[in-house]
């Protein structure tokens, strides 16, 4: 009951979280200096991908028992799960960078297809695994899914920015969803990283076991 009520109140400040994040808080100019407000900006994401990691511990599908597989490929999935996060939080600060001026937009859209690559791949290889949970096939195909749309909401967002129809009402909301579809690719990742950590283990031990979730 304790954890149903906590899983509410995490979903609840994710939701407002991401309505903030979306929205452009913070504004250009708002907190008088570019670093402080780029900085504000990844401490939304980082909040929000805080509160997605709370609720899914919260949750009853994190609590109920997961079925354990062998990670043998190259690179290993627990390796994709450790890198995954840190490129995603590079491409949201170099996008952070670039909104708030402080660098130009060739880091983040080059290093978003580094990022992009390495959550296809970390995606790709869950859903291969035939003993992984449904619950980790589902965040892995949400993942790849956002992953695409995120690429495609990137150069709406850059042509908003560097051309004359930036104007054009439609603008601002693909601005909205990239900086929303970030966050969302942000918790996407650290719940299928948690799933991994925990559920994949190295090839030789793993095939035939049962996470509860806790240590022995
Ligand atoms: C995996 C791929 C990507 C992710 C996760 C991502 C994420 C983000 C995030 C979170 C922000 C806002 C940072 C902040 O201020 O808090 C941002 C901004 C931005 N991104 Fe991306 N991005 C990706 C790909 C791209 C691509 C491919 C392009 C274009 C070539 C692009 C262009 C932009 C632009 C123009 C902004 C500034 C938006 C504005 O005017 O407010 N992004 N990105």
């Amino acid at each position: 009951m304790k954890g149903s009520w906590l899983s509410i109140l995490a979903g609840v400040l994710c939701a407002l979280t991401l309505a903030a994040i979306a929205a452009g808080y913070p504004y250009a100019g708002s907190l008088g200096s570019a670093q402080l407000e780029a900085l504000g900006a990844v401490a939304l994401q980082l909040l929000f991908g805080a509160l997605a990691l709370v609720a899914l511990a919260a949750s009853e599908s994190w609590k109920q028992e997961q079925p354990r597989f062998a990670d043998g490929g190259w690179p290993t999935l627990r390796s994709l799960a450790v890198i995954g996060p840190l490129a995603v939080m590079t491409q949201i600060g170099l996008g952070a960078g670039y909104r708030y001026q402080l660098i130009s937009v060739i880091p983040h859209a080059v290093w978003a297809f580094a990022a992009a690559v390495l959550l296809l791949m970390m995606g790709t290889y869950v859903l291969t695994q035939s003993q992984a949970s449904r619950t980790m096939k589902t965040v892995a195909t949400v993942l790849l899914s956002l992953t695409c749309l995120q690429v495609v909401l990137g150069v709406g967002a850059l042509l908003a920015r560097v051309s004359d129809i930036q104007r054009a009402a439609w603008m601002p909301v693909v601005t909205g969803l990239h900086l929303g579809t970030g966050s969302l690719i942000l918790a996407c990742t650290l719940i299928l990283s948690a799933f991994v950590l925990r559920c994949a283990e190295p090839a030789q031990q793993g095939q035939e076991m049962v996470s509860t979730g806790r240590h022995s």
